[in-house]
């Protein structure tokens, strides 16, 4: 099966966790990493990979001395995606983007969290715990960048962080708003 068939077969099966019925277009991964400094990026959180589009772009643009941690609670996504990520430096976990300090080492925080979670189709209680979570494990300086399909979330993000910028792209299946945000 494709992965693009699989996605969809996916959103059947769980539409409130998938929040999505096909996979994000290359154009929006780029636009969401674009602008941010990889050289001192050293711990990189990824929530919600899907079948990998924005895990593959992360990877080619990682230092060699960094580390990514991937967070997926999909059984098939996780499964297939831990299967094909080889790279010594990526951490592909099975579990919920709610539990990132759990699986993190004791003091460890993220320079950069790249968010594809379908925030509007959480209930209130996960939407705001993944909301707290990310923005306690993020380094002063770090940054957290998400796309939606709404600007639902964008209340709760600017009373969460200090800057939240807002752009759009058509070039993507539905059309995006990505959300950079920065803690101090
Ligand atoms: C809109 S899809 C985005 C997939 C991919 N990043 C893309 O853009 O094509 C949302 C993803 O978040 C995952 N997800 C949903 N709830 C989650 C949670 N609480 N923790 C981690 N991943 C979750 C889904 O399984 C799905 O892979």
């Amino acid at each position: 099966m494709t992965t693009k068939r699989n996605f969809i077969k996916q959103f059947f099966k769980n539409k409130n966790m998938v929040g999505a019925i096909t996979p994000s277009s290359k154009f929006l991964g780029k636009k969401m990493l674009s602008k941010i400094d990889f050289n001192s990026a050293k711990i990189i959180i990824e929530l919600g990979p899907g079948t990998g589009v924005f895990t593959d772009l992360i990877i080619q643009r990682m230092a060699p001395d960094a580390k990514l941690f991937v967070f997926e609670l999909n059984d098939n996504f996780y499964t297939s995606l831990a299967a094909r990520i080889t790279d010594p430096r990526v951490h592909v976990i099975h579990d919920s983007a709610s539990n990132i300090s759990k699986q993190l080492k004791t003091g460890e925080q993220a320079d950069l969290i790249v968010s594809s979670l379908p925030l509007t189709v959480f209930s209130e209680k996960l939407r705001k715990s993944v909301i707290t979570e990310s923005h306690q494990i993020l380094k002063e300086t770090g940054t957290y960048v998400q796309f939606q399909y709404s600007l639902q979330a964008k209340r709760l993000l600017e009373a969460t962080y200090k800057t939240v910028s807002v752009s759009f792209t058509l070039k993507n299946i539905p059309p995006a708003f990505i959300y950079k945000c920065i803690k101090t």
